[in-house]
């Protein structure tokens, strides 16, 4: 077997481990309890995540791929830099698009920045036994840790991009946090690459944030999040005391996923020291989706910082690539 040319680097420290588990708190400790998005995606969350994209009724990946496919020369134009670094990168099956066109223009090195070690290895195996040429250096940790190993790089500009419409995932204080973290890494004139899903009717959303007949990646994936919190802090959370539905909030403009006790019943994390009193009915929130209006997206990075290079929006399924300058 060929050795892997992928160059990992863990980023975060223990620290890290302990803030987690106080933001886990803090999530649980509201009402109704939250599941903070990190906590989705050990490995099999992170599998489990990829047969979401493949449901015929989730639009998002497909959409963004095919943005990607049509834009990616232009895209790698106005990126003007072999550095890039990429929040979240999964699979980086979009982003592969991206960086065939980067390579193509100039020597090119790809920082994924992602919790999943098991993701970064398959990513960065797959991306340089297609590109020979490219560099893969992956910084495996929190989105806050990448970022602080970033700010550590001489010379050459960086690019960060978040595909995905990831940001949506983040509450709107942790949103802002993290822009404002991405503004303090990059310098004047660096780029910030960002997908958004964009606002639309909420029948549209809840068809594509549950299964559709006879598919389960939703279910599974939801469930996963109780699993990993049992595996890692000696929980008892009993699967199928849950059902999970995802509904759209058209005040808060965002899709929220929820896990909906069948029955009343308590639940022990023993290493957390916390007990959930669930009744019949009532949800944790294991899932939060956050749907941006156009010019309010737009204002609210720029806001941080930035200023709009420019945007592709496929305007039928309304979901954008946006780039911005680091002012
Ligand atoms: C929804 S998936 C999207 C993957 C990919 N960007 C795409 O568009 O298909 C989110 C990815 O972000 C990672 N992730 C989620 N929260 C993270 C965090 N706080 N720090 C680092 N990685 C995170 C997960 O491990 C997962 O690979």
């Amino acid at each position: 077997m060929s050795q892997s040319r992928v160059e990992i680097v863990p980023v975060d420290d223990e620290a890290a481990f302990w803030e987690d588990q106080e933001a886990l708190i803090s999530g649980l400790k509201q009402s109704p309890p939250r599941i903070p998005p990190l906590f989705g995606y050990d490995d099999l969350g992170s599998e489990l995540f990829e047969e979401i994209t493949e449901l015929p009724s989730y639009y998002l990946t497909r959409v963004e791929h095919e943005l990607l496919r049509r834009n990616a020369g232009e895209i790698a134009d106005r990126l003007g830099s072999g550095l890039v670094a990429e929040l979240g990168s999964g699979n980086a099956k979009k982003t592969r698009l991206l960086l065939a066109a980067c390579t193509d223009r100039r020597p090119t090195t790809y920082l994924p920045i992602d919790v999943s070690r098991e993701m970064l290895v398959a990513s960065g195996d797959a991306l340089t036994a297609e590109f020979p040429q490219l560099r893969v250096r992956a910084l495996w940790g929190r989105y806050e840790a990448g970022l602080a190993g970033l700010r550590q790089r001489d010379g050459d500009p960086v690019v960060v991009a978040f595909l995905g419409s990831n940001i949506g995932n983040a509450t709107p204080a942790e949103r802002t946090a993290l822009l404002q973290e991405i503004a303090s890494t990059l310098r004047p004139g660096e780029r910030f690459l960002v997908s958004a899903d964009l606002d639309k009717p909420g029948e549209v959303l809840e068809a594509s944030y549950n299964d559709p007949a006879g598919m389960s990646a939703f279910v599974r994936f939801r469930q996963n999040h109780l699993a990993h919190l049992n595996h890692r802090f000696d929980g008892d959370f009993v699967l199928h005391r849950f059902y999970p539905r995802a509904h759209y909030d058209a005040d808060s403009a965002t899709v929220e996923g929820h896990l909906y006790a069948t029955e009343d019943h308590s639940v022990w994390l023993k290493d957390l020291g916390i007990r959930l009193d669930m009744q019949r009915g009532s949800s944790i929130n294991v899932g939060f989706s956050a749907k941006f209006h156009r010019p309010q997206f737009v204002a609210e990075v720029s806001s941080l910082g930035f200023t709009l290079d420019e945007q592709w929006i496929d305007e039928v399924w309304h979901y954008g690539i946006f780039l911005f300058v680091r002012t």
